[in-house]
């Protein structure tokens, strides 16, 4: 990972108000470029977010051989005509969890693949044995290295399998998309994944000619289709940025209105928000947040889609260390998501862990010795600290901490929070907050 290219000097207890502009969704928008390896034909994709996560994509894509055009600053055209070469480096290992994604796209255009193992991170684990484990099923050959994984498949292509999912995993659903829309026959998903990146994903994959169809129970049908054509596709706003900001109107006590997000997909985060004391309105625009009474305790469980997502969990935990009282949070996504709760406890907050399921049915890390739920005690006051973000959703929690706390704030590690959400500090200077970015 690169190092940082500024630090963050925040200074809190400003309300913010105004209005910011939600990106595509990073989410999304990565998975839509992998996609365009499926075809010949040029794609183009519009609505690209400003982010150093899309760059890391399009090197990636251009090792491959990917021509790439911009056609204007967010509108991106590419053209994968032939596949230079089917292998991206070791050197990508680590880095994220897209190479994994092109496994099956690389089979069906060249036949095998050797491709950067995503390794684990501060969050978890992540293993990609759901990945793997559905490839086979449809005939690819892999050997599996240290750093990376290498993959054939016969002259004949992948084939279609019937593949239920331990759990409805995002990567594993979308690889399994992503590999059986050229593959032989008729594929099932059971157990899939269906956020409304996947369905972003799909409707790219529909224009291209697939055959998907999503049905009752979590269950994905994927035709097989000879050949795809190229497609023109904006990807969804970043239902994770209108989340981060409207915490942030709210624990701020102002009023911010995210122009471009949309209700729909935000509709179970604002649940929460509402219960916890956040209100908000559709406007022309988008939707605005605000504060609208004291703020209260909830609890929360995460979940998949449509639960309460685990990258809202971040910023409503901070939100709620200013509600009167006992909350309670459990993380059933990730089984290593709440480590950055401790520097928040530095600046003054009352977070507890526990290796317990509280507040919810037992999850998979039920009996497993990892701190996946927090109890929350406020309200505290928060004071400025230094803060080094470890991870992209923490780095909007802290930068929540720091807009609230007394006094002014150094943050590093902000090349995590850039790899995510676009110009963070631009776009919250905008709205009123102190924020000075200084460059080391
Ligand atoms: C995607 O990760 C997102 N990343 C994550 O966003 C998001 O938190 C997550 O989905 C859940 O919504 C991208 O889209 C690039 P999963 P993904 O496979 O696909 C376990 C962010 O900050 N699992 O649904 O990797 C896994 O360990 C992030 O933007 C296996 O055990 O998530 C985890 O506990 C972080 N084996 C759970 O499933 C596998 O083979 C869910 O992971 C695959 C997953």
């Amino acid at each position: 990972m690169s190092s940082d290219r500024h630090r963050y000097a925040i200074t809190g207890r400003r309300p913010l108000s105004g209005a910011v502009e939600v990106a595509g969704a990073k989410n999304a928008v990565t998975k839509l470029l992998v996609a365009t390896l499926l075809t010949e034909d040029p794609c183009t994709i519009s609505g690209v977010p400003k982010i150093a996560e899309v760059g890391i994509v399009l090197g990636m894509l251009a090792d491959l051989g990917t021509g790439i055009e911009w056609v204007d600053d967010r509108t991106v055209r590419l053209t994968t005509r032939h596949i230079a070469t089917a292998s991206l480096s070791e050197a990508y290992s680590g880095v994220n969890r897209i190479p994994i994604l092109m496994m099956g796209p690389l089979l069906h255009r060249a036949g095998e693949t050797t491709i950067p193992l995503p390794g684990g991170c501060r969050i978890g684990k992540r293993p990609i044995d759901f990945h793997l484990a559905g490839l086979r099923a449809m005939g690819a050959q892999i050997t599996e290295q240290p750093r990376s994984v290498s993959v054939k498949v016969a002259a004949d292509g992948l084939r279609a399998a019937h593949i239920t999912l331990p759990y409805p995993s995002v990567g594993a659903t979308e690889n399994l998309l992503l590999s059986a829309v050229l593959a032989r026959g008729t594929t099932i998903i059971d157990n899939a994944a269906v956020e409304p990146e996947i369905m972003d994903l799909i409707l790219m994959l529909q224009q291209m000619g697939a055959l998907v169809s999503v049905e009752v129970d979590r269950r994905i049908v994927i035709e097989g289709v000879p050949r795809l054509r190229g497609a023109s596709h904006r990807p969804l706003p970043d239902r994770i940025e209108v989340a981060s900001f409207a915490a942030a109107a709210v624990a701020t006590g102002g009023r911010i209105e995210v122009i471009g997000a949309v209700q729909e997909h935000v509709a179970t985060f604002l649940n929460y928000l509402r219960k916890v004391g956040g209100e908000f309105e559709v406007t022309s625009r988008g939707l605005a947040f605000y504060q609208a009474r004291e703020l209260t305790p909830v609890p929360v469980q995460t979940d998949v889609h449509p639960g309460y997502m685990t990258d809202w969990q971040q910023p409503l935990v901070v939100l709620l260390t200013q509600a009167s009282g006992a909350s309670v949070i459990h993380e059933t996504v990730y089984e290593n998501r709440f480590g950055y709760a401790e520097q928040l406890n530095a600046m003054g907050a009352g977070i507890a862990l526990s290796t317990a399921c509280l507040g919810g049915k037992a999850c998979r890390f039920a009996l497993r010795d990892f701190q996946h739920s927090a109890v929350v005690i406020g309200p505290t006051p928060l004071r400025a600290g230094p803060l080094e973000i470890p991870d992209l959703r923490a780095g909007f929690a802290y930068i929540m901490a720091a807009l609230i706390a007394d006094g002014t704030s150094v943050i590093t590690g902000t090349r995590y929070l850039e790899r995510g959400y676009e110009d963070p500090a631009g776009k919250l200077r905008s709205v009123g907050a102190a924020i000075e970015t200084i460059p080391v």
